[in-house]
């Protein structure tokens, strides 16, 4: 049977897969049908897949490298590259990253090898609460006045860890301990073409973007406030809600994302419990064809 793409009804973008299981043999076909699907729809939504950590490992190899997450203490025990998202609460004096994504932001925009996909595996959802929005990047760069397209595209943005606007936003998960040094200050354009489709687009331009190389730092923040109100309006965004056992990836390039706020897990009613992995780079159609997933 083959791959087909259900593109949203409802929303702006983003589609639905059908007739594939992820935890099988996907062809190579397949791979580099996905791997060009992903940025055309920003989001991929596949449903009803029983996936073991090991198989979401493989699966996520089709868009690039496993990173293992900088905060250590919420990888899942004996897969690294998996990041436990959750509102439980089992232990109040570790952190848990409880409301630790509910801001904008763009996966590992403040590494000098940034995400180049995100996806989350859906094990326990909440009735209600628990999505996640996202913004489109490429159509936000096109709605720009010609003016400030022209002004953004030759410049280049500083970044760090963490949420610049933590006090009108939740901030990110703190970093404790030696996690501190594996994070330092690094930069990005502004303006990026995407490297599979080469779509312009505008990146990261909340959370880890704290200045301009070459402009005064109000000036610059000043802008960067501009662009994330101009990428979050109504117009560029979706709100995506999980149901249990759906995987489901975004194009951190071509997005923005953050999570809805929730409540501390009081019943299996609002408990939101997801799998998280980031990958980096970009497989070659060549390599693809020798996996599976
Ligand atoms: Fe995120």
């Amino acid at each position: 049977m083959p791959v087909e793409f259900r593109p949203s009804q409802d929303e702006k973008f983003g589609a639905l897969v059908v007739g594939l299981d992820l935890s099988g043999t996907v062809t190579a076909a397949d791979l580099e049908t996905l791997r060009r699907a992903l940025p055309n729809h920003r989001t991929l939504r596949f449903a009803d897949q029983a996936l073991k950590p090991e198989d979401f490992v493989r699966f996520s190899q089709i868009f690039g490298r496993p990173q293992p997450h900088v905060l250590e203490h919420l990888r899942l025990p004996g897969h690294p590259e998996i990041l436990v998202l959750t509102n439980i609460v089992e232990d109040r004096s570790r952190p848990n990253g409880h409301n630790g994504a509910a801001f904008w932001h763009t996966d590992n925009s403040y590494e000098a090898e940034p995400a180049s996909a995100t996806m989350l595996y859906a094990r326990e959802v909440p009735r209600t609460g628990g999505e996640t929005l996202l913004c489109d990047m490429g159509l936000a760069y096109r709605g720009l006045s010609e003016a400030l397209r022209q002004r953004c595209d030759n410049l280049v943005v500083r970044h760090s860890y963490g949420n610049r606007d933590q006090d009108t936003e939740h901030a990110a998960g703190a970093l404790q301990g030696s996690q501190l040094k594996n994070v330092s200050e690094v930069t990005h354009p502004l303006v990026q073409s995407h490297p599979v489709t080469g779509e312009k687009c505008l990146y990261a331009v909340a959370a880890s973007s704290r200045g301009i190389v070459g402009m005064p730092d109000d000036e610059a923040l000043d802008l960067l406030s501009e662009l994330k109100a101009h990428c979050t309006r109504p117009d560029y965004t979706v709100t995506h809600a999980y149901a249990v056992d759906e995987l489901f990836i975004w194009d951190t390039i071509l997005t923005m994302h953050a999570a809805a706020v929730i409540d501390e897990a009081r019943d299996a009613d609002n408990t939101r419990l997801m799998h998280r992995i980031s990958v980096k780079g970009y497989p070659s159609p060549a390599l693809a064809g020798t996996a599976s997933a």
